[in-house]
């Protein structure tokens, strides 16, 4: 008997950039599963609109992306530990008539670590670079993974103190600070066992911060979520230094990963995302 069509989606704006579709529809034909996954352009004031046409659409499965991932909460009947904890939506469950609001960004970054780097991220120190939307689950995920001690360092200092007072009222097993890049102490990069550029620092355009890398332990894992170009100037002044790296693609593979997990039950065809994801990177 031939099976209904569902859909699974990304909303946001603009999406035609994401390589969402392509990984998530690669995922679903490994397994000859009856999806599609299709990328939706969503204004934000289309947004009431655009969930009250989800049956009709037979859409049952959703990532959001920016500007959309706080907007789409009040659309939730209920949100995940993290996503509260985040503030954020990136991935919505249809569970019969209810919607429930996840997060699966920070997540896909500690599994990406895990399964990329062989990292495990309890008990070490990490210095963490930004506090935008991407550091805070970053952050998060780092306090629900029993990280020792976060130190925030963010353009707008201020931004970087805020979310660390708030973090370390909800994680008693991690320090939080925040810290300006001239103010912090030297022999802390020494002590570091993680650096995380979580900022646009690296992206075409926007140059990167002169950090004082050199400093840096050889056991210190350099990892930089900017994705494209697939080696970042951070990346490569790592390498040069012999650091050992991690590479953004890895967030953007095990955050997807998650959310097909939670919307199929299957275990993602990580390989398969994995080649369709380096393919399109490389252009
Ligand atoms: N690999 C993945 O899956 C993944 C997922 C999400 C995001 N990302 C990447 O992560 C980056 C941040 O995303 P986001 O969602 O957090 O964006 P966001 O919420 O807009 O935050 C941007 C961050 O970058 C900082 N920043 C922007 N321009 C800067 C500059 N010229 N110099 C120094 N700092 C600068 C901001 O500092 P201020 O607070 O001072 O403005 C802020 O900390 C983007 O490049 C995005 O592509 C990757």
């Amino acid at each position: 008997m031939k099976q209904k069509l569902k859909i699974l989606g990304i909303i946001g704006d603009p999406v035609s950039h994401s390589l969402s579709p392509l990984m998530h529809n690669a995922a679903l034909g490994h397994y000859k599963l009856p999806y599609l996954y299709m990328p939706f352009p969503v204004k934000n004031e289309e947004l009431p609109d655009f969930f009250s046409s989800l049956n009709r659409r037979k859409i049952v499965g959703l990532n959001v992306t920016i500007p959309h991932k706080q907007a789409v909460i009040p659309f939730m009947d209920s949100l995940s530990r993290e996503a509260r904890l985040i503030g954020a939506v990136n991935t919505v469950i249809m569970k019969g008539k209810k919607l429930i609001g996840r997060n699966t960004d920070g997540a896909g970054f500690i599994t990406s670590l895990r399964e990329e780097a062989r990292y495990d991220v309890e008990k070490k120190h990490v210095i963490l670079l930004g506090a935008g939307g991407a550091a805070r689950a970053i952050a998060v995920a780092l306090g629900l993974s029993g990280t020792r001690e976060v130190l925030l360092i963010n353009r707008t200092p201020k931004k970087a103190h805020d979310l660390a007072s708030e973090l370390g009222k909800k994680f008693s097993q991690t320090v939080f600070s925040a810290s300006s890049l001239d103010d912090i102490d030297i022999s802390y990069w020494a002590l570091a066992d993680l650096l995380i550029n979580a900022t646009s620092m690296g992206m075409k355009g926007i140059k990167l911060w002169p950090l004082p890398l050199h400093k840096l332990s050889k056991k210190t894992i350099v990892s930089d979520i900017v994705y494209n170009p697939l080696e970042t100037p951070l990346l490569r002044r790592a390498r040069r230094l012999k650091l050992k790296t991690h590479p953004g693609w890895g967030m953007l593979l095990y955050q997807g990963a998650l959310s097909f997990e939670m919307w199929t039950g299957r275990p993602a065809p990580i390989a398969v995302m994995k080649q369709v994801l380096l393919d399109a990177l490389q252009y």
